[in-house]
């Protein structure tokens, strides 16, 4: 199950793990961009489900999709560039909602609904700005580094039955969510020593974070930056 694959890391996600060979339940808000997807994915048997991850409702209906998944990654999220002194608390609330609240809950309930395969693999998309301050990001910062701590927990909680938690933290990749920041964009290659990264780079670091190859991975997040960070 990939959430956020009607756009950007998800969508691409999505698309690679079909070409490998996955058999996914997509999902994503808005309908006529998750079909785009869908006829994207190679392979049969896929199945698109739209919903919006706030509501608990629709996330339930989501869950009740879902049976025996292999690998769940969250990929829905929002970003906002607002100061702490500036901040609202229906933006605060909003950035709960979207990048905290709702991986968490939807994850709950397919756990609840035994859902999730045995061996399995979750992934939380995070971000370097779970690891490291920038000025206006606070909010989202803290909604993915909050998600570190979900993830340390799960993945002792779910050991016994081998399903393994991360997350993947990348800097800034070329996506819709930064067409309203083109110029912040632009400004972001000068602290990226290898320059700024792909749309493949990520979904290679999901594919291996999803694979048996890191069968002996679980409770970390894989920062893929090009040395941003460092
Ligand atoms: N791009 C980057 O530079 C970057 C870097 C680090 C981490 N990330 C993280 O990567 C993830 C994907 O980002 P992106 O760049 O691919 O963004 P994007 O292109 O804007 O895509 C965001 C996705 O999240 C979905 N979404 C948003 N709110 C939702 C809600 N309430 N319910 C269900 N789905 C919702 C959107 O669905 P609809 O389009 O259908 O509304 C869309 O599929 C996010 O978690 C983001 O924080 C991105």
């Amino acid at each position: 199950m990939v959430t956020g694959a009607s756009s950007g890391l998800g969508q691409h996600i999505a698309i690679r793990f079909a070409q490998r060979g996955a058999r996914l339940i997509i999902t994503g808000r808005d309908k006529s961009r998750l079909q785009t997807t869908y006829d994207q994915l190679k392979g049969e048997g896929h199945v698109q489900v739209t919903a919006n991850l706030t509501i608990a409702e629709e996330r339930t209906f989501l869950a009740k999709s879902a049976s025996n998944l292999n690998g769940l990654v969250h990929c829905a999220g929002i970003q906002k560039h607002c100061p702490i002194r500036q901040l609202s608390e229906q933006l605060m609330t909003e950035m709960y909602q979207v990048n905290f609240l709702a991986p968490v809950m939807l994850t709950q309930s397919l756990l609840q609904a035994n859902a999730i395969a045995q061996q399995g693999s979750i992934l939380f998309m995070l971000s370097t700005a779970a690891h490291i301050g920038t000025r206006g990001l606070g909010p989202y910062s803290a909604m993915k580094s909050g998600l570190i701590g979900i993830i340390k927990c799960l993945a002792l909680e779910q050991a016994k039955r081998k399903i393994r938690v991360n997350g993947i933290s990348p800097s800034v990749i070329a996506t819709p969510m930064w067409d309203v920041h083109q110029e912040l964009l632009t400004q972001q290659k000068a602290r990226h020593p290898l320059g700024l990264g792909t749309l493949d780079d990520v979904a290679n670091g999901a594919i291996y974070m999803l694979s048996d190859a890191s069968r002996w991975v679980t409770g970390t997040s894989l920062v893929m930056d090009g040395g941003a960070v460092i």
